[in-house]
């Protein structure tokens, strides 16, 4: 019966040439295009598949990655040893850059300048005695890494400051 159908639509087509002033390869269903376009399809799908792929995979090993480094690490902080008061500094805490603050009194605060809104740096701001994330504007606490203002939904990852011999290490909390 499928079979009929298509005989039937061959001629109507046939006639449809021979009647017809158009040069015959435009009404010829032609099996290239058709295997043209099932190329550029099935292709731009595989492309798409392995980005999605990829993504996956790239976010699952970062995160194993991470964990693994963060959880180890003791990082000294050279510059530590000459912070004035109401100062602060950066430093590499694995693959993410730390935040070491000295507060007006001398003490010492250490966090992950990651910030908890889309991943910007912050930084501190000794004027307003606060840290700062110019990415949206979200400020956080200096003595304890909270959440104050903006859009960042969480506190900052504290870290903890370890006073040594040799000089000031930061571990993870
Ligand atoms: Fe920090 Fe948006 S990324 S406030």
């Amino acid at each position: 019966m499928v079979e009929r159908g298509y005989q039937y639509k061959k001629m109507a087509k046939d006639e449809e040439i021979v009647n017809s002033d158009k040069p015959e390869d435009e009404y010829i269903d032609s099996p290239k295009r058709r295997d043209f376009m099932t190329a550029v399809i099935g292709g731009a799908a595989a492309l798409y598949g392995t980005g999605i792929g990829y993504i996956i995979l790239r976010y699952l090993s970062t995160g194993v990655e991470v964990a693994q480094d963060t959880a180890t690490l003791n990082v000294k902080v050279d510059k530590a040893a000459d912070l004035a008061n109401n100062s602060a500094t950066m430093f590499q805490f694995g693959v993410k850059p730390g935040l070491l603050i000295k507060d007006e009194a001398g003490e010492l605060h250490a966090y992950s300048a990651v910030c908890k809104h889309l991943g910007c740096t912050v930084a501190y701001q000794p004027e307003q005695k606060r840290i700062f994330c110019a990415c949206h504007g979200g400020v956080y606490d200096y003595k304890t890494g909270k959440n104050v203002a903006g859009p960042p939904p969480e506190p900052l990852d504290v870290l903890k400051v370890n006073k040594a011999k040799d000089g000031i290490y930061i571990t993870k909390s």
